[in-house]
């Protein structure tokens, strides 16, 4: 996946209305072809038409080669990313993607699997719950909301095969039907493997109580695009030297080493300044990257030997990139 960005051609064969605030869209190969096989869980990046780059979870099962769907919530809070698709891309409308890719893919292995979405976050775990049923696995989905009126994709999973292991549950309804994360987790058969995915809140109540109790990393699986490149208390300024210059440059706690390198009159090529299109990627010959970004696989990650300067920062005082 490292090196140049690949990217193909898609037209948007439909696009509805599925809750408040939220819009599926089919995006078909501009030729009629087939496209690039994914597995549960995959996302891709979608080029917008305002030059921005968003990744959006796959929701279609991984059966179908004709067509990618995803889901948009235009969240009022968003960098323009969900309202241009939202506001600027219609029925017939010709995007650049990225190929499909996948940070959170199932495990083959495990005896049973845990599904929990949050909101806009039931498009992966859908997708999760096609190819699972597909397969004769033992699973169960859970999918929370606010209320019905937010809830995607509904009818959909209604009609499914595998209505019955998916359980809804609303904010605003009764008590006893709403997400209780304790009991979830608590009463999971053994080897059970949980996938989540929503927003922040919502993540870090699930992942607090798996730790609480005491789940093994292994079987603990989650992914999340928001944050990505939000700062942390603990950032600290660090020194970049660039190779082919020789010149040092500070890259202090509350800027990003590519908005660094602008002060300084050196320009890298940026899009999505997410971490998740891959257009800004470097090598790293020295010192570790402290990796933020949802473009590098785990293993891609572990070698230290490239990375997203326009989200992730260093662990050592002094990283020596090549540029
Ligand atoms: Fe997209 Fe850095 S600009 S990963």
């Amino acid at each position: 996946m490292s090196g140049g960005v690949l990217t193909l051609a898609v037209r948007v064969a439909s696009r509805r209305a599925e809750a408040q605030g939220i819009c599926s869209f089919e995006l078909v190969d501009v030729a009629g072809g087939v496209l690039p096989a994914f597995s549960a869980g995959a996302h891709i990046d979608v080029h917008l038409p305002n030059g921005m780059v968003r990744p959006y979870s796959l929701f279609n099962s991984p059966s179908e080669r004709g067509r990618y769907m995803i889901c948009v919530l235009n969240e009022p809070g968003s960098r323009g990313g969900s309202r241009a698709m939202h506001e600027q891309v219609a029925e017939g409308e010709l995007l650049r993607i990225g190929p499909p890719r996948n940070l959170f893919a199932l495990q083959p292995q495990a005896p049973h699997s845990l599904l929990v979405a949050g909101g806009i976050g039931v498009t992966p775990i859908l997708s999760m719950a096609e190819q699972l049923a597909a397969g004769g696995a033992s699973f169960a989905m859970h999918y929370a909301v606010r209320s019905r009126a937010r809830a995607a994709l509904l009818p959909r999973i209604e009609a499914s095969p595998f209505a019955s292991r998916v359980r809804l549950h609303c904010d605003d309804g009764p008590a006893a039907q709403r997400l209780d994360i304790e009991r979830l987790l608590a009463d999971a058969p053994d080897g059970t493997h949980l996938y989540f995915c929503g927003p922040a809140g919502f993540m870090q109540a699930i992942r607090g109580t798996a730790e609480r109790l005491g789940w093994p990393a292994a079987r603990v699986h989650s992914e999340s695009f928001s944050a990505v490149v939000a700062g942390r208390d603990a950032d600290e300024a660090f020194e970049v030297l660039l190779s082919r210059s020789g010149r040092t440059i500070r890259v202090e706690r509350d800027c990003s080493v590519t908005q660094a390198l602008a002060a300084a009159g050196v320009d890298l090529p940026t899009s999505c300044e997410q971490g998740v299109c891959g257009t800004c990627l470097v090598r790293v010959l020295e010192g570790t990257p402290d990796h933020r970004d949802l473009y590098l696989t785990p293993a891609e990650q572990a070698r230290n030997d490239q990375f997203m300067p326009c989200c992730s920062r260093a662990l050592t005082p002094r990283l020596v990139i090549e540029l």
